[in-house]
C-alpha cells in the first residue's frame, strides 16, 4: 500500500510543481514537507492562488518576466520560494522560507514606482536566517515607467494595500509551513519608496512589526511628487538662459561645494559633513565665469538663480510650505530629475517622468503637459491622497507602536532624490507630536551618502555608508550573493542586526559604524575596507579625536 502511494504522490506533486511554472519538486525539504503547490493551495483561503512553489537547492532563484526587479539573488541557502496571488485585488507576493529558520520574518520594501517582487533584497535578507517576504505592489513595471496607475485599485495597491494584505496572509502561511511554529519577531527593511511603505504600515497597524529599518523614506508622496514637477518647471524651457541642461555644470557645482564646504566641518576628507555650515558660507559666485569660454563648466547668473531656487524650500505663491530644498553636496544626483534620460527618449525624465505623476496618478490624462504646472497641483495632490489613495506616510504620532516596536531611520546627507532635510522633517515632526522618542525611534544621518547607497565622489564606494541597509549589499561584491556588510556581519556595523538586538535584548542603538570600501581591481570583483566611521543618533554627529587614524572608527566619537 505504502509503496503504491508514494510514487502516486510523487507524480501528483511533480505535476503541480510543473504546472505552477517552476522547476520540478526536487526533494523533501528538511524542515517541512510543505514546499509544494499542493500544500499551499490546500491552506490558502478562497480568492488566493498559488502561482509557483520551488524548493531551491542550487543557490539561485529567478522569476521570468519581472520588469521591476530583473536582477536575481544567488548564493541562497536551501529554501522554499513561493509566489502567492490575491486574485481579487490583483497583487502578488513572494516569500523565501529557509529550510533552517530562526523564527523571524523580514519584510522587504520596494523602490520608486517599480512593479515586481524584489527577490534580490529578499535574497540578502534570507542570509540572516529569517524568512523574507516582498510584494510586487500590484503591478509589473520597469524603471521610469509611470504609465501603469490607470485605476484606483492599482494606486491603492502601490500605496499600501498590496503590502498590508501580503504581510497579513504571509504571516499565516509561514506559521503553517513551519508546523505552527510562531513567528518570534517581525522586521521590516526598505529604502526610498520602501522607507515610505514601512512607515505607512507602522502608522496603519502598530502591531505589524517589532522593528523597522527605514532608509530615506519617500514618506511625503503628495508633496514630493509636485515638488519634482516644480523643479522641472524652474528649469524650463530648455532654451532659457537659466536652464541647466548639461551634467557637466552639475559636476562643476558639486566640485565647488566640496572644495568650499568639506573643510568647514573640521576634516578635509572628501565628505561634506556639516550641511548647515555649508548653507551659511557657500559662495556660489565662484562658479560663474565667461560662458563663451566653456559652456559645460561656466555658469550664467540666470543659471545660478535657478539653482538657488532649488536649494530653497518650495513655498507656494500663497506662502505655503510644500517641500524641503535640495541639499548641498547632492548636486551630482540632480540629473535624476533635471536631465533628459536621452534626447527624444520616451522616458525622457524631464519631460515625461516629471509630468507622469499628474497624468496617471492624478488622472489628468496623457495630454497634460508639465508646462501647465502651477501651485494648485499641490492642493489637488493633497486632496486626492487624503480622499482616496493614501500613499503618504504622514502621520507623526506613531501611537502604540512606541510600546512594542523600534525604528532605526537613516538618510544620506548627499541625497537629491529624497532630500535629507525632508527625512529630518519627518523625525522632527514625530518628536514634536510625541515628545522625546529616544526610547523607540532613532535617526542616523550618513554624511556623503546619496540616495540609499550612492555617493557622489569620484570613487563611489569609499564614502563610509554601508550599514546593511536595504539594497546596499548588492552594491559591492559578491553582488547578487551579498548580504549585511562584507566582513562585518555584527551589530556594531549592521543596522539591521543592531535593530534586532535593540528589539530582542533591549540594547538601544546610539551609534552604527559605517564602512566604506575601495575596489582593489579594475573589474570590481574585490574590495578592501578603506575607512570606517561611526554614525551617530541625531542630533549628535561624529567628531574626530584629533589623534588617531582618520579612517578608523575608534578615532571618532559621537558628540
Ligand atoms: C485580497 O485583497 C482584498 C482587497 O485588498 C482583501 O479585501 C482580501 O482580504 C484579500 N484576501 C486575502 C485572503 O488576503
Ligand atoms: C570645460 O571645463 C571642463 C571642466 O573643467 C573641462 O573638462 C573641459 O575640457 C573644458 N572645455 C573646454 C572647451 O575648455
Ligand atoms: C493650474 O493648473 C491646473 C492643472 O493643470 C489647471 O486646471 C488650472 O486651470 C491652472 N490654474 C491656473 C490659474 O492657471
Ligand atoms: C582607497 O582609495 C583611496 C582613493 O580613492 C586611497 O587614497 C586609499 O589609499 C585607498 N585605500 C586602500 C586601503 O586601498
Amino acid at each position: 500500500m505504502v509503496s503504491l502511494l508514494v510514487p502516486a504522490l510523487w507524480v501528483l506533486l511533480s505535476f503541480f510543481a510543473y504546472h505552477a511554472n517552476s522547476t520540478p519538486y526536487a526533494g523533501r525539504p528538511r524542515q517541512s514537507a510543505g514546499c509544494t503547490v499542493n500544500y499551499f493551495q490546500g491552506i490558502v483561503p478562497s480568492g488566493i492562488s498559488i502561482q509557483s512553489v520551488q524548493h531551491v537547492t542550487t543557490g539561485s532563484f529567478s522569476e521570468r518576466g519581472n520588469l521591476g526587479y530583473p536582477t536575481f539573488p544567488s548564493g541562497l541557502p536551501s529554501l522554499c520560494a513561493i509566489i502567492v496571488k490575491n486574485d481579487t485585488a490583483n497583487y502578488r507576493f513572494g516569500m523565501f522560507l529557509p529550510d533552517t529558520w530562526n523564527s523571524k520574518l523580514l519584510v522587504i520594501g520596494s523602490y520608486a514606482f517599480l512593479g515586481g517582487i524584489n527577490w534580490l533584497d529578499m535574497g540578502a535578507g534570507v542570509q540572516y536566517g529569517v524568512a523574507t517576504l516582498a510584494t510586487d505592489t500590484g503591478h509589473n513595471s520597469g524603471a521610469g515607467d509611470m504609465t501603469w496607475p490607470t485605476t484606483n485599485q492599482l494606486r491603492v495597491n502601490w500605496a499600501y494595500q498590496a503590502l498590508e494584505g501580503s504581510i497579513t496572509l504571509g504571516k499565516k502561511l509561514i506559521q503553517s509551513y513551519y508546523n505552527d511554529r510562531q513567528i518570534a519577531y517581525s522586521y521590516y527593511s526598505g529604502c526610498s519608496t520602501g522607507g515610505r511603505q514601512g512607515l505607512k504600515q507602522i502608522q496603519r497597524d502598530p502591531d505589524m512589526f517589532d522593528g523597522a529599518l527605514i532608509g530615506a523614506p519617500a514618506w511625503d508622496t503628495k508633496n514630493l511628487m509636485p515638488w519634482i514637477s516644480r523643479l522641472a518647471m524652474w528649469n524650463l524651457p530648455e532654451d532659457a538662459d537659466g536652464s541647466i541642461s548639461d551634467q557637466g555644470l552639475l559636476s562643476r557645482l558639486q566640485a565647488e561645494v566640496l572644495k568650499q564646504c568639506d573643510p568647514l566641518d573640521g576634516m578635509q576628507d572628501g565628505i561634506v559633513s556639516s550641511l548647515s555650515a555649508c548653507r551659511e558660507q557657500f559662495d556660489i559666485s565662484q562658479i560663474s565665469c565667461d560662458v563663451s569660454t566653456n559652456k559645460t563648466s561656466c555658469w550664467t547668473q540666470a543659471q545660478i538663480e535657478t539653482v538657488q531656487k532649488m536649494y530653497s524650500d518650495y513655498i507656494t505663491e500663497d506662502g505655503e510650505f510644500v517641500y524641503k530644498g535640495l541639499d548641498y553636496s547632492s548636486e551630482a544626483e540632480w540629473g535624476t530629475f533635471l536631465m533628459p534620460a536621452a534626447l527624444n527618449d520616451a522616458n525622457n525624465v524631464r519631460r515625461n517622468f516629471d509630468a507622469q505623476y499628474e497624468r496617471t496618478f492624478m488622472n489628468y490624462g496623457s495630454r497634460w503637459q508639465i508646462t501647465s504646472y502651477n501651485d494648485s497641483v499641490v492642493d489637488d495632490s493633497r486632496a486626492r491622497d487624503k480622499k482616496s489613495v493614501q500613499a503618504s506616510a504622514d502621520q507623526f504620532d506613531l501611537g502604540s507602536f512606541r510600546d512594542k516596536g523600534k525604528i532605526i531611520m537613516y538618510g544620506g546627507l548627499a541625497d537629491a532624490t529624497v532630500p535629507v532635510q525632508h527625512t529630518t522633517l519627518y523625525y522632527d515632526s514625530t518628536v514634536e507630536a510625541m515628545g522625546n522618542v529616544d526610547d523607540f525611534f532613532r535617526y542616523f544621518q550618513i554624511p556623503g551618502m546619496g540616495h540609499c547607497w550612492t555617493s557622489p565622489t569620484s570613487s563611489k564606494y569609499n564614502v563610509p555608508w554601508m550599514i546593511g541597509g536595504a539594497g546596499q549589499a548588492a552594491q559591492v561584491p559578491p553582488y547578487t550573493a551579498g548580504s549585511s556588510v562584507p566582513g562585518f556581519k555584527d551589530k556594531e556595523h549592521d543596522a539591521l542586526l543592531a535593530l534586532m538586538d535593540w528589539v530582542e535584548n533591549g540594547n538601544a542603538v546610539s551609534q552604527i559604524i559605517a564602512t566604506g570600501f575601495n575596489f582593489t581591481d579594475s573589474t570590481g570583483q574585490s574590495v578592501r575596507v578603506h575607512r570606517q566611521r561611526p554614525l551617530c543618533a541625531y542630533p549628535r554627529a561624529a567628531t574626530y579625536d584629533g589623534q588617531g587614524l582618520q579612517n578608523d572608527a575608534s578615532s571618532w566619537q559621537c558628540t
